[in-house]
């Protein structure tokens, strides 16, 4: 009869292609019942977002299916985020496992269309999901979600996000007095405002918290970095970007400050012919891949520029509301799975690090205590 060291045995023969690692030692193989012949568990995944999802699931039945003489097995498929940014007490937002700044090198590339159809392509496959927009000076989420001003309250002394299409969003916007003007403050009062945003908000649990930064390198993406730990920065390019280097301005800034680039994705990339449904790349081909290779990071995907895109945006309508099977929704689909996995990736290597600075830090106290015990004797 097989045993369970067995099944464990199978089992780690599944490999995570993102993670590179194997399902047992990553910990996805729960409440594992061997009883007889029947073999019961539950896989976890690191994000219902999982590019791999069926890959896994597939390996996985196909490697139970080599074990002799089981007569039964059941499988049970959830999703647990892994953390992909220090959850520290001390500095906040301890509920948010992973946030995104989604940053570009100038103005205008669609970062905010980006974020918001990002933030609810995640949220539809059952994460939960907070938007912040960051972009104080010129807050843009609350009109592509058609809301307007006086949702959001204090309670506790604690902001309480507004609620859209099951997102928790937080914006400037909201602010019924700031709703129609520009906001004019110098630099250090948007960096403090930014920070309540932060960590004055009750988030809740959040798997992830996607920030819509203002273009370029100034007050607001350097307070992000600098004021509580992040899982990374999403770079938002468009074809034109390439030829002015702005992309790599921006990409430059986040190295500088040790922030992790979580990948680039590149926006109004082509334009799907609703004929024949072929990809036309009016701007040239290849441009954000281009980046993506001279910094080494991952290309997540590339959007097509749409005109139901803008309009959605325009009428407060995302169009991964209003028309989810399209070519575009498809590919902010893709996109946020492509991100996704980018943070399970992080995270996985951030478990690593502190697993090792753990056993690092025990084998030190062990020689300080031998080395106490051999002065002491
Ligand atoms: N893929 C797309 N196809 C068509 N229009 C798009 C697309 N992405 C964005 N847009 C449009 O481009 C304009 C700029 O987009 P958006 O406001 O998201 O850019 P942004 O980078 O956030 O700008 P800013 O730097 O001012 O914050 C908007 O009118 C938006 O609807
Ligand atoms: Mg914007």
């Amino acid at each position: 009869m097989v045993g369970i060291d067995q099944v464990l045995e199978k089992l780690s023969t599944v490999i995570d292609p993102d993670l590179k690692q194997d399902i047992v030692s990553m910990g996805m193989i729960k409440d594992l019942e061997l009883d007889d012949d029947k073999l019961k568990f539950t896989l976890e995944l690191t994000t219902p977002a999982c590019p791999f999802n069926v890959e896994i699931e597939d390996d996985v039945r196909k490697v139970v299916g080599e074990l002799p003489d089981l007569k039964s097995f059941d499988m049970n498929v959830t999703a647990k985020v892994m953390e992909g940014r220090s959850l520290d007490e001390d500095t906040g937002m301890a509920t948010v496992k992973n946030i995104v700044g989604v940053a570009s090198g100038k103005g205008g590339v669609g970062k905010s269309t980006v974020s918001l159809n990002l933030a609810l392509a995640l949220s539809q496959t059952g994460a939960k999901v907070g938007l912040l927009d960051a972009d104080i000076y010129g807050p843009s989420i609350p009109l592509m979600l058609g809301m307007k001003d006086g949702y959001m309250q204090v309670e506790d002394n604690k902001l309480q996000p507004a609620e859209a299409n099951g997102l928790k969003v937080v914006s400037f916007g909201f602010f019924a007095e700031q709703s129609h003007q520009a906001a004019i403050y110098r630099g250090p009062i948007i960096s403090g405002i930014l920070k309540q945003f932060l960590v004055d908000t009750d988030w809740s649990d959040l798997d992830y918290l996607i920030v819509d930064l203002p273009p370029g390198t100034g007050d607001i993406p350097l307070t992000l970095a600098q004021t509580i730990p992040i899982t990374g920065i999403l770079v938002v390019t468009t074809p034109q970007d390439v030829a002015s280097n702005v992309a790599v301005k921006a990409i430059g800034m986040f190295e500088k400050l040790n922030v992790p680039i979580i990948g680039v994705v590149e926006n109004m990339s082509h334009f799907v012919c609703p004929n024949c449904d072929d990809k036309h790349y009016i701007f040239g081909a290849g441009g954000a891949k281009k980046i993506s290779e001279q910094f080494k990071m991952p290309f997540l995907g590339e959007i097509p520029l749409n005109s139901g895109i803008m309009s959605g945006s325009d009428l407060g309508k995302p169009i991964m509301m209003t028309n989810p099977d399209s070519p575009s929704a498809e590919a902010f689909r893709l996109s946020a799975k492509n991100i996704a996995a980018q943070c399970s990736i992080l995270a996985a290597k951030l478990r690593q690090e502190t697993e090792s600075k753990e056993a690092s830090d025990d084998s030190a106290k062990e020689s300080a205590a031998t080395i106490k015990t051999q002065t002491s004797s």
